[in-house]
């Protein structure tokens, strides 16, 4: 029986069983690395504080370097008792370096050290996520620059409403996603804050240099205030999984969109085979698997999140170990988060699309908005001109014709001011260059708010 780091009170010995339900390494091993740099950080700090001698803590500092090498190259031994990522390291360390290895843990508690390391991990994690994000967001500027002079007709309620671009459509998503980059980046501060010094809950009594520390793993002199608090915090999972949820269920709306446009009905845009597969039985089948998967683990990510709050909610104040569920919460929303983002960004730069699908997709009463407005700048009042623009819209549906083959002499038999003029009116492309305000659909406005993406891109 290996000996327990707490073992010292204890006389029995634990259950198999509640050894396994008890260990956390089989996932928390995921972030040796952090572990390490949070050790070799608070080795320093012990000996700026003179618990460790100079010579102790840089014993303690190459010996935490060869257990990262032995994680690194897949060497390191797991045993019996390595409870989790900390005792692991712990015990190896001493292994190597003897009894001074003995001395890291004074003063600090596996509370504030979890704390700090998963906050290290998920930094790192945001970062690199943010990174694939914003390939996304240019991915989509892109395409939206290039594709500008494409119409698409524009749904409410899945119903044909008005002209729009496709570079438009493309947009809208590129903008959910921006506020989704900026959540993550309003995360990071928050998210950059350092427990270490906390000790179990009260406080650490060998005077480490908390700002130190801080600055030693890249916090910039954030600590958390309060020792209690920063044991008990665990906010920065919580409003990750928020913002990881909130993030794909922007991606299912955009992957449902697509998984419209790409049915047999629409036909707007194809799916490379990269991200499409076949049937088993049905061979002219090609189906959107991968906005079907980004659609589907939406849900799972809302699970994450609220599976979080639901942990958090009951316990009392400072540590306990209901919190070690929440690891594979946050590990697995930070694997699908940063699956998603790549797989979409392929998945649209890929995309085939059929400009002549979507212009034959828009219909002539997708202009009664526009039929109405011709009337607004003969001075009628709006709300008179919806109602004989639907007095058209129903002459057409009653003699089975389209909007705009109703002659001119048809419309001034409704009203007097409809005149030779009118016949601009039935041109999809003016319906679109008309919405020329700030955010609209003319050419103008889309590539303005593209040169904006591009403007937040390139900041940070
Ligand atoms: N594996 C534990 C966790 O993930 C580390 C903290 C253990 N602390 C304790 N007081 N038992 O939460």
């Amino acid at each position: 029986e290996a000996k327990k780091l707490w073992g010292g009170r204890f006389t029995g010995a634990t259950d198999p069983l509640m050894e396994k339900f008890n260990e956390s390494l089989p996932f928390d091993r995921r972030m040796w690395a952090e572990d390490i740099r949070g050790s070799q950080a608070y080795a320093k700090a012990l000996a700026k504080a003179g618990v460790l001698t100079q010579d102790e803590a840089d014993t303690i500092v190459e010996g935490l370097s060869k257990v990262a090498e032995e994680w690194a190259a897949g060497t390191f031994e797991v045993k019996p008792g390595d409870e989790d990522i900390h005792t692991a390291n712990e015990r190896r360390l001493s292994e190597l370096i003897g009894a001074t290895g003995g001395k890291l843990h004074t003063g600090r508690s596996r509370n504030d050290q979890v704390a700090t390391d998963t906050r290290l991990w998920l930094y790192g994690q945001v970062q690199m996520i943010r990174g694939a994000l914003r390939e996304l967001i240019t991915a989509a500027a892109d395409r939206a620059e290039a594709e500008v002079d494409v119409l698409l007709p524009g749904f409410t309620h899945l119903q044909p409403a008005q002209t729009v671009r496709w570079s438009h459509w493309l947009l809208s998503h590129a903008a959910a996603w921006q506020r989704d980059d900026e959540r993550l980046r309003d995360l990071l501060p928050r998210l950059g804050t350092l427990p270490l010094g906390s000790g179990a809950l009260a406080g650490n009594p060998f005077g480490v240099d908390r700002q130190f520390l801080s600055r030693e793993l890249g916090f910039e002199g954030r600590v958390c205030p309060n020792s209690m608090d920063a044991v008990s915090d665990r906010d920065f999972v919580a409003e990750f999984l928020f913002a990881s949820s909130l993030h794909l269920v922007h991606l299912s709306r955009w992957a449902e969109d697509l998984i419209i446009y790409s049915s047999g009905q629409f036909k707007f845009v194809q799916c490379s085979d990269a991200y499409a597969t076949g049937s088993s039985l049905m061979p002219q089948k090609k189906n959107p698997d991968a906005l079907e998967l980004i659609r589907g683990k939406g849900g799972r990510m809302i699970g994450n999140l609220t599976g979080m709050m639901a942990v958090v909610k009951g316990t009392p104040t400072t540590y306990n170990k209901d919190f070690q569920e929440g690891w594979e919460l946050m590990f697995e929303a930070a694997d699908t988060l940063h699956d998603c983002v790549r797989i979409a960004s392929g998945v649209l730069c890929t995309l085939r699309i059929d400009p002549d699908r979507m212009r034959s997709g828009l219909s002539a009463d997708m202009l009664a908005t526009d039929l109405a407005e011709y009337l607004v700048r003969k001075g009628v009042p709006f709300r008179e001109t919806h109602h004989i623009s639907g007095a058209a819209v129903k002459l057409a549906e009653d003699r089975g014709c389209e909007l705009s083959a109703l002659s001119v002499a048809d419309l001034q038999g409704i009203h007097p001011l409809f005149a030779d003029d009118v016949v601009e009116v039935w041109d999809f492309q003016r319906s679109a260059e008309m919405r020329d305000t700030e955010g609209g659909a003319s050419r103008r406005s889309v590539l303005e708010q593209v040169q904006k993406l591009r403007t937040y891109l390139a900041q940070q």
